[in-house]
């Protein structure tokens, strides 16, 4: 059994810092492989982790549709791009770690998208925990590139617009039938906890709160520096605050469902 947790919200709000601090947490905390995926066209997860990208999906995408007129008969067109994705993979002691690159180039793609998706979910289920940071917007849930999930966390900044999009994306979700064990809000970059603020951010969205992260000066002396923030040290008070919502909230949910 797979626990499928993607990191959503408005352009900048922190998932990617997100993904990154709560991955730094789950190898700590959770028994198994890891797998972390990049679905983020732009991607820059790796340089939070601080890992190298060999190749995206969709540059193996490419890699493959021009070459695959003279593969050798006895090997499936998916069996072949399921040995380039497992071959691009990145390891490492702690996680496994993909990118998807771009998920689209002119003409039709829509054959290659669907055998993509499928072994894709194949690799997935080989990982009781996988790890997703989304790019900004809708549009992946629009194109169903984001997949049955068994907790949809959306982060906002402290703002008014971003507690709008976190209730748009959790209607879209809805709407597009994704199906998703459960939602939750978290509230990152929080410079002055008002609780009454945070209170009407959380109603504005209507989705479940799991907590807030403080706003925190070692990331961003970490971004100046170039360091991957899988380095922060444990005084890190945005790493300490993942930590309460993993322990409070995320390590129930998953343990539910997979025992780990
Ligand atoms: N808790 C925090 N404290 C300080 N800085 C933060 C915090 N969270 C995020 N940031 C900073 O905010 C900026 C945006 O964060 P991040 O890249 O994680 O957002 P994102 O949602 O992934 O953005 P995008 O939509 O571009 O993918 C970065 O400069 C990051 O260092
Ligand atoms: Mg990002």
């Amino acid at each position: 059994m797979t626990f499928s947790i993607a990191v959503s919200g408005k352009g900048g709000a922190g998932k990617t810092t997100i993904t990154a601090l709560l991955l730094k947490n789950f190898i700590k905390k959770v028994k198994g492989p890891i797998l972390v995926i990049d679905a983020d066209p732009n991607s820059n997860l790796n340089e939070a982790l601080g890992v190298e990208i060999k190749n995206t999906v969709g540059d193996l995408r490419e890699k493959f549709l021009k070459s695959k007129d003279n593969l050798p008969p006895e090997l499936s067109k998916e069996d072949h791009l399921s040995y380039l994705i497992q071959s691009s993979m990145v390891e490492t002691d702690d996680f496994d770690f993909i990118a998807m690159g771009r998920p689209e180039g002119p003409g039709c793609y829509c054959f290659i998208n669907n055998i993509l998706r499928k072994i894709l979910d194949t690799i997935s289920k080989h990982y009781p925990l996988v790890l997703i940071d989304t790019e900004a917007g809708l549009e992946h849930f629009s194109r169903r590139t984001t997949r049955d999930l068994e907790l949809l966390l959306i982060i906002t900044d402290p703002t008014i617009s971003g507690a709008r999009t976190a209730k748009r994306i959790k209607e879209l979700c809805k709407e597009l039938h994704i199906s998703i064990g459960k939602t939750l809000l978290i509230v990152n970059r929080v410079s002055s906890y008002v609780k009454e603020r945070i209170d009407e951010l959380v109603k504005i969205s209507g989705v479940d709160y799991a907590g807030i992260i403080p706003e925190d000066p070692l990331i961003q002396q970490f971004n100046s520096e170039g360091k991957p923030l899988f380095d922060l040290p444990s005084s890190s008070i945005a790493l300490n605050a993942v930590s309460n919502i993993v322990d409070e909230i995320i390590l129930q949910l998953i343990k539910r469902q997979v025992l780990l």
